[in-house]
């Protein structure tokens, strides 16, 4: 017990705590993705507000939600945490700004897209999530809260600004997390190059497709 509080505590436990929490939530990612892709289903949302209600009534997700957000909160915790002490090992912090010639404006900018992607999360959770939670009865289906937020121009335009930012701390967080996990060599680096853009360019770009086609579908007066 002692042992593990330990390494929880050194900055190498740290490191992997933080790299094992972003790739918990990259799998969640894929998971999310998969079931918004169920919103394109042309039968009126049918299909999507039925996996919607069996999502939020199984009470095995539901666990697994908690589990969701006490990653989040490890993320954003862990993630505080190193970049103020990278900030206070930081000798020249007052000096002139050379930060572009080394990796620390990758970690710089990976807490300034992170602290980002967080206020996208509250607002996302504040439109979506806590209307299916916690007063699901006197809403509109889930497909339908989904399609209205989406007729805003402005609110499409801050979720792809969002995604834009996300696929970005992706691309940093990724590599270094499989470099935190000492995987990153000669031999497996083609296949996590490979995985790594996914995670930074095509899930955030397949998730960019729903605003846009809903948006779409309203201004050409489909719905
Ligand atoms: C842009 C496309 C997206 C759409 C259409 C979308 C839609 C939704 C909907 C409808 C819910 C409520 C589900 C329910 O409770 O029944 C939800 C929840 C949630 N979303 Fe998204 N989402 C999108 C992108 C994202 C992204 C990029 C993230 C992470 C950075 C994210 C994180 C979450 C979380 C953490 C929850 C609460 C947990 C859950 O219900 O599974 N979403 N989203």
């Amino acid at each position: 017990m002692v042992t593990s509080i330990r390494f929880t505590r050194s900055s190498v436990g740290q490191k992997l705590l933080m790299g094992f929490t972003g790739i918990f939530l990259c799998l969640f990612l894929v998971e999310h993705l998969v079931g918004n892709l169920l919103l394109l289903v042309d039968n009126d949302g049918q299909t999507f507000d039925a996996y919607s209600e069996f999502m939020s009534h199984n009470f095995i997700i539901r666990t697994i939600e908690l589990g969701l957000f006490a990653g989040f909160a490890a993320h954003i915790f862990l993630g505080v945490k190193l970049w103020l002490a990278n900030r206070r090992a930081r000798p020249d912090r007052y000096a002139v700004n050379r930060a572009s010639e080394n990796s620390a404006l990758a970690s710089r900018l990976a807490f300034v897209t992170g602290s980002i992607v967080f206020i996208f999360l509250v607002v996302h959770l504040r439109t979506f999530f806590v209307p299916a939670r916690f007063y699901a009865e006197s809403n509109p289906s889930m497909y339908d809260l989904v399609r209205t937020a989406f007729q805003s121009p402005l609110y499409v335009g801050f979720y792809l600004v969002a995604l834009a930012l996300l696929g970005y701390h992706l691309r940093h967080g990724f590599q270094s997390a499989m470099q935190t996990f000492g995987v990153r060599t000669e031999k497996y680096r083609p296949v996590i190059e490979f995985a790594g853009v996914l995670f930074w360019l095509v899930i955030p770009a397949v998730y960019a497709v729903l605003p846009l086609y809903f948006l779409w579908s309203h201004l050409s007066g489909g719905r």
